[in-house]
């Protein structure tokens, strides 16, 4: 392919050819990085006016800048912005057509400053807005979770380890399970945010700027809580981008493990859920099916973000100091890791919000396969047997109950007793109910009514403390 004739590029000084073709789409970044560009200009906007301040420029030509970014902003969101593939990327577009507009203050604005650190700013404010956006999502399927378990309060289902019935718990246990992982999760991002919330300009190209510019007036104006200590970290750092998308990997697989479970409580096999019609779909070909595609898509898309994840990781792994055109490639995993965890959560909360519980069925489940034998066990270790023997006892209880199809409550007492352990009374039957197995693991962590009530109204003042 030939060359195209020399086009003006802010960096064509240097070149005797123009940029192949193949080059410039294959370098060009505009197509995906023209979303910073409110972050763009909202850097820029500050840049201009420390330049003033620092005398840089003159306060006419800041406020020329100032008015021709606005333009910009509107000429983008209206749609008349031509984004062409020969500016490279967002922050040579929207310099070029200022440039156009207010002619030589336009053509100072990108004093003391680099793309290298231009674009992590930009990356930095992104970021910094989307993760706010993010934990409010998560707050609101968290108070979906919490909304069911308060509603479900009475509602004893199995609790299950290797997906075999093993304890009776509330179902509204289980879903607080879910609130302390995404509570976590909203942590981790808080966390992160502190690495995020840096202020990189002033790094230059890689060494720092030898003008004398004010680093500290761009971090107050743009509410950074500090600056970026060092020029050649600041322009290679994609740390901030790789924590929040670990952050995000880890939400995703908890939104997958319960998308999981919604797919398997919604079965025939399990019975325990019906899907809201509004979030369920349906089968082209069998009439009969209510399908969860909607869990189905978020345990799936929870690879999307694994994978920018590990895309992240080996893009910097092998760069040395101090930026590398490699980093432009943080931009697409980046933004596609946003946008799926906006939509997985946005999907996700109504979606569990709506979930109708059939109680009797879960209720049955729990009071089908020996969930009390712990419980039974514990009877006996209360009157003095060492718990490995109780544990011998009550399993050949179970054994009995397995080969006469019965429930443990079924025996009577007389078999009890003669066959397994005079230590058992009338009130064993008590004992092992399946509301008093669940009400008495009033321990702090555990699923007795009481404790569970409490866990909820923890976790809704963690909410309301934001
Ligand atoms: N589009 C570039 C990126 O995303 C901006 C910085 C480019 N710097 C450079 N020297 N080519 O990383």
């Amino acid at each position: 392919m030939k060359a195209r004739r020399k086009a003006s590029k802010p960096w064509g000084g240097r070149f005797a050819q123009a940029t192949n073709p193949l080059v410039e789409s294959y370098t060009a970044s505009i197509q995906f990085d023209r979303r910073l560009y409110r972050y763009d200009i909202q850097g820029s906007v500050v840049h201009a006016r420390m330049l003033a301040k620092c005398g840089l420029l003159a306060k006419a030509e800041a406020d020329k800048i100032a008015t021709g970014l606005h333009e910009i902003v509107g000429e983008i969101e209206r749609g008349e912005f031509r984004f062409d593939p020969s500016s490279e990327d967002i922050h040579m577009a929207i310099e070029g057509r200022l440039i156009e507009k207010v002619g030589e203050a336009g053509a100072k604005l990108h004093t003391g400053r680099s793309r290298n650190d231009q674009v992590v700013l930009d990356l930095r404010l992104y970021l910094r807005e989307e993760i706010g956006l993010v934990r409010r999502l998560v707050a609101g399927l968290q108070r979906a979770l919490i909304g069911q378990a308060e509603s479900h309060l009475d509602l004893i289902m199995p609790g299950y380890t290797h997906l075999q019935r093993a304890q009776p718990v509330l179902l509204a246990h289980h879903l607080m399970a879910y609130v302390e992982m995404l509570e976590r999760d909203r942590a981790r991002l808080t966390d992160a945010l502190v690495r995020v919330d840096v202020m990189p300009l002033g790094s230059g190209a890689l060494s720092g700027v030898g003008l004398p510019i004010d680093r500290r007036f761009v971090a107050r104006a743009l509410q950074f809580r500090s600056l970026s200590a060092n020029s050649l970290d600041a322009v290679s750092d994609r740390d901030f981008v790789i924590e929040s998308l670990a952050a995000f990997a880890l939400l995703m697989a908890h939104l997958s493990r319960l998308a999981e479970e919604i797919v398997l409580w919604a079965s025939s096999e399990f019975g325990f859920i019906e899907l809201p019609d509004a979030f369920a779909t349906g089968s082209s070909m069998m009439p009969q099916k209510k399908n969860p595609d909607v869990a189905e898509l978020t345990r799936a898309k929870t690879g999307r973000v694994f994978g920018a994840l590990v895309a992240l990781l080996t893009a910097v792994k092998g760069l040395p100091l101090s930026y590398n055109r490699d980093l432009q490639e943080d931009k697409e995993p980046l933004f596609d890791s946003v946008e799926t965890v906006k939509a997985a959560l946005s999907a996700m909360a109504p979606l569990v919000g709506g979930l109708a519980f059939h109680r009797d069925r879960m209720r049955k489940a729990a009071q089908d396969g020996f969930l009390n034998a712990t419980d039974m066990a514990d009877y006996l270790v209360l009157k003095g047997v060492p718990f490995r023997q109780a544990h011998e006892i009550v399993g050949r209880v179970v054994r009995r109950c397995v080969s006469k199809r019965c429930r443990i409550e079924e025996l009577s007492l007389k078999e009890l007793q003669t066959r397994f352990s005079g230590l058992f009374d009338q009130d064993v039957f008590a004992y092992i109910a399946v509301d008093a197995c669940v009400d008495r693991r009033r321990a702090t962590g555990g699923t007795a009514r009481a404790t569970v009530k409490r866990a909820i109204g923890a976790a809704k003042t963690r909410l309301r403390s934001g």
